[in-house]
């Protein structure tokens, strides 16, 4: 990625989902601007420590944190436990990126209702474990001005205007989680944390493995600006959303224009 004019110095940041894909690229980005930066550890190992030297290779010696703690996110106690594992650390939280997330991809009549409850579980009981729980962590900083922590959830367009019968579990899990914006934006704004959420269209990701050609091909042909996109595009609109004053209760839609 080229020359970035964000400064995270001085903030910490913790990102689920944070050791691939889109939320490992806001890692790197953020590490690379001078943040610190939690991860939720990769349920494989090998991915996790891949990931810490991924992030510490951006970051430069810039962040003076990177860590990694197990968190799975359809899980009270677990997402608990991360945010008390942070806390204990010592570490305040001031921003807070939701990215893990999954997308089988199974055709209508084949999707149980074992996937169903797997996909919505993590997609949107995540999204409102993991702003519950990152909002209780997040205390007052006067270093911040009028907020003391953004929450950013990863949705998906998706959740607003997807006709795949593949994806119905998923789209269903993900216009929840947008709902959920607006709702959690509300109620936390009165302790002054922001949550919005950045919701992107197509991008390169291990996410889309499973995504049949012919439904690719059918959507990648709806795009306006006809290709999808890179993580790091992402991650440059999450830390643009993240550093946007009075922005709050909002889903972003980041498709490159999508019909
Ligand atoms: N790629 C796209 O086209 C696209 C489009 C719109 C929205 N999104 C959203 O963007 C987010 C990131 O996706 P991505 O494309 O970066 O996919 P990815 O590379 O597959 O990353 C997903 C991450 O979520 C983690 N995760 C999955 N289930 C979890 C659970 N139950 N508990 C804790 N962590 C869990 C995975 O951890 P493990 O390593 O342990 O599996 C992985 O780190 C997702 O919410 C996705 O829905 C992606």
């Amino acid at each position: 990625m080229g020359q970035t004019h964000f400064d995270f110095t001085g903030s910490t940041t913790v990102i689920t989902g944070g050791a691939s894909g889109i939320g490992l690229t806001c890692a790197e980005l953020i590490a690379r601007c001078g943040g610190d930066v939690v991860v939720s550890a990769s349920r494989r190992p090998d991915k996790t420590a891949k990931a810490l030297d991924r992030i510490r290779e951006a970051s430069q010696g810039r962040s003076n944190k990177l860590a990694a703690f197990p968190c799975e996110v359809g899980s009270e106690t677990s997402v608990a436990s991360f945010f008390e594992q942070i806390t204990q650390a010592g570490i305040r939280i001031d921003f807070l990126i939701h990215s893990a997330g999954v997308s089988p991809n199974t055709d209508f009549f084949d999707q149980t209702q074992a996937e169903w409850d797997t996909v919505l579980n993590t997609n949107t009981t995540g999204a409102f474990l993991v702003t519950k729980y990152a909002a209780l962590a997040m205390k007052p900083n006067p270093l911040r001005g009028d907020f003391r922590g953004k929450i950013l959830l990863v949705t998906s367009t998706n959740g607003i205007n997807s006709q795949d019968p593949v994806s119905a579990h998923y789209d269903s899990s993900k216009a929840a989680a947008n709902m959920l914006v607006r709702t959690a934006a509300e109620h936390l704004s009165s302790m002054q944390i922001c949550v919005n959420a950045l919701a992107p269209g197509w991008i390169n990701t291990e996410l889309n493995a499973t995504l049949p050609p012919d439904v690719r091909e059918k959507e990648s042909a709806k795009i306006w600006m006809r290709r999808w996109a890179e993580p790091e595009e992402m991650a440059r609109c999450a830390a643009h959303l993240l550093t946007m004053p009075y922005l709050m209760g909002q889903v972003i839609m980041a498709d490159g224009g999508y019909r």
